[in-house]
């Protein structure tokens, strides 16, 4: 593997741990403007400190990334259908590898659809992914995308994982499922688990400490933060686990800490401290003129 290709790697898996903390918010490229991510730019903002790195679009990461930050992006270069489409295997190749670079990519990310109508396409695509990322030493990352007819369980998920890893994929994202620890010991390259849809905030704690547990290398998580009742805190406890080791009750214990001090700071001050003589509070506006 050459040095650029592990360099960009390393900053998506840090070589301290191990551990990966990505953000999803690609989200609309199949799905339009997804509930809580209408606005990805408000989005993203407070939660940009906390990820390791961003899994987005082209288009979200020009208009809604500043081009100050230096956390690591995934750019997600494959794209054709849409969630009222006929089919959404049918992905193609969207991003010149020339656009990637101009964007800086330190990884590409793409989905294969094992067992639908596309998979040869999809993978085949994926082998052809690799191939030109390979010569410019950026990362490949496939997603393991699952259709309504597609199982997530440890068989299907470990074919899937599978066959990304053979045609070359250097990290794979799928999902958590039971004996998942069977499905990292059969792919030879990083696991990342996707969040999957909103779960309540100690269920995606515990999906997140589960998959570290099961061997992967981290999560991508977007929804079960961006949907949360509170973004940051659970960034911030998601990160807990991934990078702090957290159990899941300590990650939630921050989650609710957190939670619990955004009400006392949005409290307005002067409530505890009411006024002794009943002023009016306003002074009336006086015309200048
Ligand atoms: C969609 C994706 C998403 O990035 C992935 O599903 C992670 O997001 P979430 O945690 O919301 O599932 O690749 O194809």
């Amino acid at each position: 593997m050459d040095w650029g290709l592990k360099n960009r790697l390393s900053q998506i898996i840090k070589p301290q741990n191990n551990r990966a903390l990505m953000l999803a918010v690609d989200h609309g490229y199949f799905l339009g403007p997804t509930e809580k991510l209408e606005n990805p730019k408000k989005v993203i903002a407070p939660l940009l400190k906390y990820c390791d790195s961003l899994m987005l679009t082209r288009g979200v990461q020009r208009t809604s990334v500043p081009t100050s930050t230096n956390v690591p992006m995934v750019l997600r270069v494959s794209g054709g259908s849409s969630i009222i489409g006929e089919d959404l295997s049918q992905e193609e190749i969207t991003v010149s590898i020339k656009d990637a670079i101009r964007l800086n990519a330190s990884a590409l990310a793409m989905s294969i659809f094992v067992g639908s109508k596309y998979e040869h396409q999809t993978i085949v695509n994926l082998g052809k992914l690799v191939n030109e990322a390979e010569e410019y030493g950026i990362p490949v990352l496939a997603v393991t995308a699952v259709g309504k007819e597609l199982g997530k369980d440890a068989r299907y998920l470990s074919l899937a994982c599978r066959i990304a890893a053979e045609q070359g994929a250097h990290i794979v994202k799928t999902y958590y499922c039971d004996n998942f620890d069977k499905v990292v010991q059969s792919c030879p390259v990083p696991i990342i688990v996707a969040g999957g849809k909103k779960i309540p905030e100690i269920d995606a704690l515990q999906l997140t400490y589960n998959s570290i547990k099961g061997g992967a290398v981290g999560v991508d998580m977007g929804r079960n933060i961006w949907q949360s009742a509170n973004p940051v805190a659970m960034i911030r406890s998601v990160r807990h686990i991934v990078h702090g080791n957290a159990t899941v009750d300590q990650a939630f214990k921050l989650y609710q800490t957190l939670c619990n001090e955004k009400t006392q700071q949005s409290k307005p001050q002067h409530k505890s401290n009411p006024p002794t003589q009943s002023k009016p509070q306003h002074k009336p506006v006086v015309n200048k003129k």
